[in-house]
């Protein structure tokens, strides 16, 4: 699996594995036919309520814990000076680890405004080791700012919506341009559409591969990482398949003209999820 250097001097697989929304036994399996298909960043969240399902899906892999990449998240509820501790504690309980690769706070929920204090105390997981990069999820670069501010330590990982529809190209460069990797989540918009949109199944069906390599690919040759979910081994497989082939200038071209400007329903702005 192709990997980015992080501001860490970490290696992060490029392609991981998205677990949300699977719980439980679906999951172990669903993610131990990931392994099996090459993926080694396993995406999780404290709120996904499946960190055990991916905690036992490491132990049951076989692999030694270094080959994979574990990613979760702190939850709205957990933000805080007093609970972001317990928080990361307790999600290295459930997932049976004693370290994370990334933490990201999942939202920043400005208006709660505990993000920073949050990103603080995780800079003393970080330097105590239970966190091997830092990291935010849908931040803007103001809040990337902020907590860059605050500790000296500028977030590894910004893990933001972007996809086709939702090319968001000033976002993603402000955010490239401070060395943060940006890593789209629904890159394959839960395959609402824009997988059989003409613009992507004539490039598909030119190259041989699926719509959901074009659409993949078409992030990676921006500089993003990417973790799509499917529940499905076959699925797995060629969406994890991007590196035997590439999109020319004109097909990056024709899939970001499918950007109609309608803007994400989840504003990171005002968001908020607990
Ligand atoms: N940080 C955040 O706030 C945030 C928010 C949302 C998600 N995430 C993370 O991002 C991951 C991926 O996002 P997502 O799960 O929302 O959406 P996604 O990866 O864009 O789409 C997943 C859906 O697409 C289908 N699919 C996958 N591969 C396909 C293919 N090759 N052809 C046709 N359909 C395909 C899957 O169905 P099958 O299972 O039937 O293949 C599934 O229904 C999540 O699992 C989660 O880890 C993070």
């Amino acid at each position: 699996m192709s990997t980015v250097k992080l501001n860490t001097g970490l290696e992060m697989p490029l392609v991981g594995y998205g677990t949300y929304p699977l719980k439980g036994r679906r999951a172990t399996d669903a993610i131990l036919a990931a392994i099996a298909a090459g993926y080694r960043l396993l995406d999780t969240a404290a709120s996904y309520e499946n960190e055990d399902a991916v905690g036992a899906a490491v132990r049951e892999s076989g692999l030694p814990r270094a080959e994979l990449f574990v990613t979760t998240k702190l939850r709205g509820r957990d933000q805080g000076r007093d609970t972001t501790r317990a928080a990361l504690e307790a999600s290295l309980e459930r997932l049976g680890l004693d370290y994370v690769d990334l933490y990201l706070i999942h939202w920043p929920m400005p208006a709660v405004g505990k993000y920073i204090e949050s990103y603080a105390v995780m800079a003393d997981l970080h330097r105590e080791g239970l966190i091997r990069s830092l990291g935010v999820s849908n931040f803007l670069p103001e809040h990337i700012a902020a907590v860059t501010a605050a500790t000296g330590l500028r977030p590894a990982v910004d893990q933001l919506q972007v996809s086709p529809s939702h090319s968001r190209p000033e976002l993603v460069a402000a955010v490239q341009e401070g060395g943060t990797v940006v890593q789209a989540w629904s890159p394959l918009e839960r395959n609402t559409g824009v997988l059989d949109a003409p613009a992507v199944t004539a490039i598909a069906d030119r190259l041989g591969v699926t719509g959901a390599q074009v659409v993949l690919r078409w992030l990676l040759q921006r500089d993003i990482a990417v973790v799509p979910h499917s529940g499905d081994p076959t699925r797995q497989r060629a969406n994890a398949d991007l590196f035997g082939f590439s999109l020319t200038a004109e097909d990056m071209a024709a899939v970001a003209a499918l950007d109609k400007g309608v803007p994400v329903k989840q504003d990171p702005a005002t968001w908020e999820e607990f």
